[in-house]
């Protein structure tokens, strides 16, 4: 019971974030005009993600925000072929970005590491002959879903890895573009370790 309690909660918060990912704020030159515009700009945006800072942290956070709000106005001068705006992480540290949601680890269930095949086989090789350099696969029929968010402290990117390439390859075999459950391989996938980490190789098994 507490479990399903447990499980609904994240189901809402990954799809809470999955809507705040795609809506970021954008920064406009009036925003960087003075500390007060700034402030505003940054109270703003915690209204938008709801974020509750103490008062303490708060001073912190806004030397932090104010650094990545002016590393994204920069950025958006530039011709790059894309912008950026201020997401969810707008007033972290890439260093804490990272620690939180950067888990990615290769342990095992059985708390062993993995040891992870660097070298290209002949076949993948020959396989990559003839190729494109790159292929954007967000061109009409796309075969990727919206972007996810992996939980906090939890290592499943193997889960995210094999989610995304199984709904890539359906959507490219049957022109159906379906998101499927990370979490599932999270909670399910007995043959990988959950948070702790795992590969999306052995949860192709799974699926
Ligand atoms: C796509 O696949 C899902 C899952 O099998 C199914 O529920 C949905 O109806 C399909 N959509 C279309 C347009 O065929």
């Amino acid at each position: 019971m507490e479990r399903a309690l447990e499980m609904m909660l994240l189901v809402a918060i990954v799809l809470a974030a999955t809507t705040l990912v795609a809506l970021g704020m954008d920064i406009k030159d009036k925003d960087l005009a003075s500390e007060d515009s700034l402030r505003a700009l940054y109270e703003r945006w915690c209204e938008h993600y709801r974020v509750a800072r103490d008062l303490d942290d708060k001073t912190r956070r806004f030397n932090v925000f104010k650094e990545n709000a002016h590393m994204i106005h920069k950025f958006n001068q530039g011709d790059a072929p894309y912008k950026l705006s201020l997401n969810l992480f707008g007033d972290m540290t890439d260093e804490e970005v990272h620690r939180a949601y950067g888990h990615c680890s290769n342990i095992k269930s059985d708390g062993r590491k993995h040891r992870q095949q660097g070298r290209f086989t002949d076949d993948a090789i020959n396989a990559r002959k003839g190729l494109p350099s790159s292929v954007d696969w967000r061109r009409r029929p796309s075969a990727v879903t919206k972007v996810k968010l992996q939980g906090v402290h939890c290592g499943s990117c193997w889960a995210f890895a094999a989610t995304a390439a199984v709904e890539g390859i359906n959507s490219i075999r049957t022109r159906n573009l379906t998101s499927l459950s990370t979490q599932q391989l999270v909670d399910c996938d007995k043959g990988n370790g959950g948070c702790k980490g795992g590969f999306a190789k052995l949860a192709f098994k799974y699926i």
